[in-house]
């Protein structure tokens, strides 16, 4: 009997466009909690004070309070054995991409290319009003919010509940969710729309769905191909070994 971590590693030899979506579970084990499970972050801040635009807007000293905590944890992330397994599947040409959910950059620290973050970033802010842009070492956090030279509040360009997806990241992301013949979905509540459309749309042109996630998912018995109910940091490592045994040695 083939072991999970086989079948998955076969899916994957056998791919002719593998992609991957992650989630906040993927940083974890990188100290960054996710938002959902007990010690989340919305455990700890309630989502319609801190995570929507208008919270943003109607108090952003509060909101700019949570940034920089979250900032902080940012700052001493570093990639954990999953996200390097990944771009490690990408250099082998075993996925194409990944579509992150995720703000913290660590994907592509880790040496993933393609990467697409759907939900924005934390490297760059941009004012509220205008749009102008700025580096975090250009503005003054002495008083909270930051403020634009037109006055404008300075938020992070990462997005908030009620904001449409950046427009390119949910066009391309569409796009390989709709060529993909296998999608890993890792670390992800699937909770959250459009992003959790991905894997619907995934499976609906075709693609195996390989979900790696300690705690089943909304996704894992109705639409989960193959679920892996282990922390990403370990089992992601496993898939690559296991692909590297049926090639041979060499990924
Ligand atoms: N490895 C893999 N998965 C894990 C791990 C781990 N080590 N630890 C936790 N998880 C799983 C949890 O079981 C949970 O299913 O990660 C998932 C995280 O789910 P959420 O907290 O809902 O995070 P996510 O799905 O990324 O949330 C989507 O919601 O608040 C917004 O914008 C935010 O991008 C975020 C979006």
């Amino acid at each position: 009997m083939e072991d999970r971590y086989e079948i998955a590693a076969t899916k994957l030899k056998n791919a002719r466009c593998g992609v991957a979506l992650t989630g906040a579970g993927i940083s974890v084990e990188s100290g960054i909690p996710d938002f959902r499970s007990p010690s989340g972050l919305w455990s700890k801040y309630d989502p319609e004070e801190y995570g929507y635009i208008e919270s943003f807007r109607k108090n952003p000293a509060k909101v700019w309070r949570m940034i920089l905590e979250v900032q902080e944890l940012l700052n001493n992330a570093h990639p954990n054995p999953a996200h390097i397994s990944l771009a490690e599947l990408e250099r082998a040409g075993h996925i194409k991409a990944v579509i992150t959910q995720n703000i913290d950059s660590l994907h592509q620290r880790a040496g993933s290319v393609e990467v697409i973050e759907y939900h924005g970033h934390a490297r760059t802010l941009r004012c509220d009003f205008c749009g102008q842009n700025y580096l975090p070492d250009m503005i003054s956090l002495d008083e909270l919010p930051p403020r634009c030279v037109c006055t404008g509040p300075i938020r992070p360009n990462f997005v908030f509940f009620g904001e449409p997806i950046p427009t390119i990241a949910h066009r391309r992301s569409m796009e390989y969710a709709a060529r993909c013949d296998v999608m890993l979905v890792i670390g992800t509540s699937a909770t959250v729309a459009p992003a959790s459309y991905l894997p619907y749309i995934a499976k609906e042109r075709g693609a195996y769905i390989v979900e790696i996630n300690p705690s089943p998912s909304a996704i894992s018995e109705t639409l989960t191909d193959l679920y892996i109910g282990e922390p990403a940091g370990r089992a992601l490592p496993l898939v690559v070994e296991a692909l590297r045994r049926l090639k041979g040695g060499s990924l």
